[in-house]
């Protein structure tokens, strides 16, 4: 067997945890395999809604597996609130999450750290989720991290030198803290963590594998948000394109599947950095409006624009993307028209493929189509959407050269349907 993965192809927040979710009883194994807290991953079903950060999303349907991956960073605290949330709503994780020894730990120093380097950047700050993200894989990539299989053996020797190391940066940066009391709350939350299997994750997948067990790889962040091909230095701190699960999870790249790529109807970015179809208009307002677009970690608005194909061509042919998916239908029900822009004007040349330097020079070229005007919220079927929707999606299909499998057109579980029309 072969891995699927699924992972967004745009600035994140395309709607991944409401689809592993939706896709989960096709698996017997969902694993995350990059990111860490930084990621918000809302699901609704049966009135109730969680938002997921470190946990797959894979926990809520039936008995399959849940791996965090070697590729993923993991905070104790935050993890345990998150678990412990989950067993009191009657979702005990303890017998199907499964954590990588090799997974590295986030302390409360890389915390202190990220908000430190973001207040020495001034107005060129990231927009961080302030996680700690950034520096702990920085400490990973210059062999001074602190793994979970560290738990096992020596590890307060190993806790305090990383402490006392990065406690001379930040006093280096003169940044104010008070590190005790989350020293002392960190302690207390990695203890928890050895309620949970922690497992050599690289030999349990390819098991399961040779099994013949399906693996479901869900992904965090977006593909605009990669270390090495998203809007650098605006970016998280992994690679978060499909080549990601191969390092993060170790699997070989020929033990790839089927590879879901998710965007939205039209494009969100929160946090700071270059988005060429961003809106500052009172289109832009009714698409934060109705698609209810703030952050689900940080509460922060996020920013909202019309579809841009230049980068979402770029994100499906780094992701080598099989099956697409689109979400959040709806928020577009109530436009007369609805543009998609399908090149950038640079110095008066009209490019299509993404460009290396993303500023204010670039002008979006859009073409318009005539909107659905019509409520999606309530479709079950694709032979129940209106014509110029099916004309939007084949319009999208003819642009991206792939599919589109699923469509979303509400938040909850149900609302969600899947074409099975012959391309
Ligand atoms: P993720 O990080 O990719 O999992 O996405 P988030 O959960 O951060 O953000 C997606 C938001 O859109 C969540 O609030 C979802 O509940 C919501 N959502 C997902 N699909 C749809 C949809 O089709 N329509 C609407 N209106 N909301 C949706
Ligand atoms: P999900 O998985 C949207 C953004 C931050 C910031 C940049 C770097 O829910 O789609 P970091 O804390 O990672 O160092 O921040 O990346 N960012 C996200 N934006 N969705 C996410 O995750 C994100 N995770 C990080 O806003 O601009
Ligand atoms: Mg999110």
């Amino acid at each position: 067997m072969k891995v699927d993965v699924l992972l967004g192809l745009q600035w994140g927040d395309e709607g991944k945890g409401k689809v592993v979710d939706v896709l989960t009883p096709n698996y017997d194994v969902v694993t995350r395999f990059q990111g860490g807290p930084n990621a918000g991953h809302t699901l609704e079903f049966n009135g109730e809604k969680y938002v997921l950060r470190s946990i797959p999303s894979g926990i809520f349907q039936g008995n399959n597996a849940n791996i965090i991956g070697n590729g993923v960073v993991l905070d104790p605290v935050l993890f345990k609130a998150e678990a412990e949330a989950l067993a009191a709503s009657g979702h005990d994780l303890t017998k199907k999450l499964f954590i990588s020894k090799k997974t590295h730990l986030i302390l409360p120093t890389h915390r202190l750290l990220d908000a430190a380097y973001e207040a020495s950047k001034g107005s060129d700050k990231v927009g961080t989720t302030g996680k700690g993200i950034g520096p702990t894989y920085t400490d990973k990539v210059s062999r001074n991290g602190l793994r979970i299989g560290d738990l096992l053996h020596n590890f307060d020797t190993k806790f305090a030198a990383a402490i006392a190391r990065h406690e001379v940066i930040l006093k280096s940066l003169n940044y104010q803290y008070d590190l005790k009391p989350l020293v002392k709350e960190w302690l207390e939350a990695v203890e928890y963590l050895k309620n949970f299997g922690l497992i050599d994750s690289e030999h349990v997948i390819n098991n399961y594998l040779k099994e013949g067990k399906k693996v479901l790889a869900e992904g965090a962040q977006g593909t605009m948000l990669d270390i090495d091909f998203g809007s650098y230095p605006f970016v998280t701190s992994s690679n978060t394109i499909c080549a990601g699960a191969c390092t993060g999870l170790g699997i070989a790249p020929n033990k790839i599947g089927e590879v879901y790529g998710i965007f939205k109807a039209y494009c969100t970015r929160v946090g700071a950095g270059p988005f060429p179809t961003e809106l500052f208009d009172e289109t832009g307002e009714i698409i934060c409006k109705n698609g209810n677009e703030y952050g689900s970690v940080t509460g922060r608005k996020r920013r909202c624009g019309w579809i841009d194909l230049v980068a979402l061509k770029y994100a499906i042919m780094i992701d080598g993307v099989t099956k697409l998916i689109m979400m959040k239908s709806d928020v577009l029900d109530a436009f007369e028209t609805i543009k998609a822009c399908i090149a950038y004007k640079i110095d008066g040349e009209e490019v299509t493929e993404f460009p290396y330097e993303i500023n204010d020079n670039i002008e979006p070229v859009y073409v318009e189509l005539p909107g659905w005007k019509c409520d999606m919220t309530k479709m079950s079927d694709e032979d129940e959407f209106p014509e110029e929707f099916n004309a939007y999606l084949s319009f999208l299909e003819e642009e991206l050269e792939v599919p589109i499998k699923i469509v979303s057109v509400g938040p909850d579980r149900e609302q969600t349907v899947i074409r099975y029309r012959e391309e």
